[in-house]
């Protein structure tokens, strides 16, 4: 097996087995410590990758997302609230000037190998991560 690099920089990465992820299911993997959600589109059986992190509470939850279509766009929709983004080009699909990043996928031989996201995405996302882990206060209000 030989797989091509995609430029000077990028090249494939095995991240998982095939059987790993059920049809429209998705899996977080992690290339250096960041994670990626990848998913398996039920029927089409085409194979997608985006950030992990939503971006609307930079949350660590896309790949529990539910997996769909916007026509003919292949979408996922975050399991916290529902915000939907294009599994092609990661642009928000429910209004939000939101975005993700996503990735290139191929399956070789019962592999699944991604694109190795580069060097600005993988600093954003451990930027935001820490972010996210910085615990979250609410005010709660008595009614009486
Ligand atoms: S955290 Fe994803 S829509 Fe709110």
């Amino acid at each position: 097996m030989s797989l091509p690099q995609l430029n000077g920089s990028a090249c494939w990465v095995p991240v998982c087995d095939v059987e790993s992820v059920l049809p429209g299911g998705g899996a977080c993997v992690t290339f250096e410590g960041v994670q990626v959600a990848i998913f398996r589109m039920e029927g089409s059986g085409k194979w997608y990758a985006t950030q992990n992190r939503c971006p609307h509470w930079n949350e660590m939850v896309l790949s529990r997302a539910l997996t769909g279509s916007h026509g003919d766009e292949p979408k996922i929709a975050c399991p916290m609230h529902k915000r939907t983004f294009s599994l092609r080009d990661g642009r928000c699909l429910s209004g939000d000037d939101l975005a993700i990043e996503t990735f290139a996928v191929r399956v070789e031989e019962g592999v699944v190998y991604l694109s190795t996201p580069g060097a600005a995405f993988l600093e954003r996302e451990r930027s935001a991560t820490s972010e996210a882990r910085q615990p979250r206060t609410f005010a709660i209000r008595s009614s009486g």
